[in-house]
């Protein structure tokens, strides 16, 4: 039986994409998930939904308990975990509003718990996962395929670099983030896709463009506001990205 986890990012805070949507309040060793888990179905097929930041868009990128999320999903069953976030782009050609389907992560967040393995106590050889792809190949080609069919402007492969935050990047930064070969910027999927993979729930990510960073010397540099009006504008594309995937999982 597939049962499909979403993890919502900043702008999806509490999105109304589930037939028969009921909370559920689950408590993990690694404590509290950042919100209820919303359990429901699309097309009917079951879906329990988290909302990455809470409802209130609560917590900042650095207190996400990305441990509480993956575990409580995967404890209740996720067969396959989908997450949106918004990102920045780092390339002239991914304009605002675009999508990535990301294939590869730069971990560049310094403070937070982004392991299930933080004892070696019980010497375990599985605590050095393997992490050359960590997005998963078919949920990607589901996620692209439904992107073509929506005629939403995609990108099918990216790099995305995650940084701590909650600051936006120095200019310095943005740029060698650029020549590292990294394609987009975040502050949470690179922790979330590692746990995922630790916990060995296939995990993929739909990355929505909303600014340029702040690289380019002609464009106003990234504010919070920019973002979410780009969010915004666009949340119904994601929605409508999401159910197609999942019907079709
Ligand atoms: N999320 C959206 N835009 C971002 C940016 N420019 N840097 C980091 N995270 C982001």
């Amino acid at each position: 039986m597939k049962k499909i986890g979403i993890i919502g990012g900043s702008g999806l805070e509490d999105p109304d994409i589930l037939q028969n949507a009921k909370d559920l309040e689950v408590i993990t060793p690694y404590g509290e998930p950042t919100s209820p888990l919303v359990c429901g179905a699309i097309d009917g097929v079951e879906v329990m939904l988290i909302s990455r930041h809470g409802r209130r868009h609560q917590f900042s990128p650095s207190e996400v308990n990305y441990r509480a999320n993956i575990h409580a999903l995967k404890d209740q069953g996720a067969t396959h975990i989908l997450a949106t976030t918004a990102c920045g782009s780092l390339k002239e050609k991914i304009h605002p509003g675009d999508f990535v389907i990301l294939d590869q992560f730069i971990d560049f967040a310094k403070m937070r718990k982004n392991t299930f393995f933080d004892s070696f106590e019980h010497l375990d050889l599985s605590a050095h996962s393997p992490m050359a792809d960590p997005f998963d190949k078919h949920l990607r080609d589901l996620l692209i395929q439904s992107g073509r069919e929506l005629g939403l402007p995609i990108h099918e492969t990216g790099t995305v670099v995650t940084i701590e935050g909650p600051r936006f990047s120095t200019r310095a930064e943005s740029r060698m983030f650029q020549a590292w070969g990294a394609d987009v910027i975040n502050m949470s999927v690179a922790t979330e896709a590692a746990l995922a993979n630790e916990a060995q729930v296939p995990y993929a990510a739909v990355a929505m463009s909303t600014d340029y960073d702040c690289w380019r010397d002609e464009e106003e540099t990234v504010s919070w506001e920019a973002i979410m009006e780009v969010f915004h504008s666009n949340a119904e594309h994601v929605k409508q990205l999401l159910i197609t995937a999942v019907s079709k999982i």
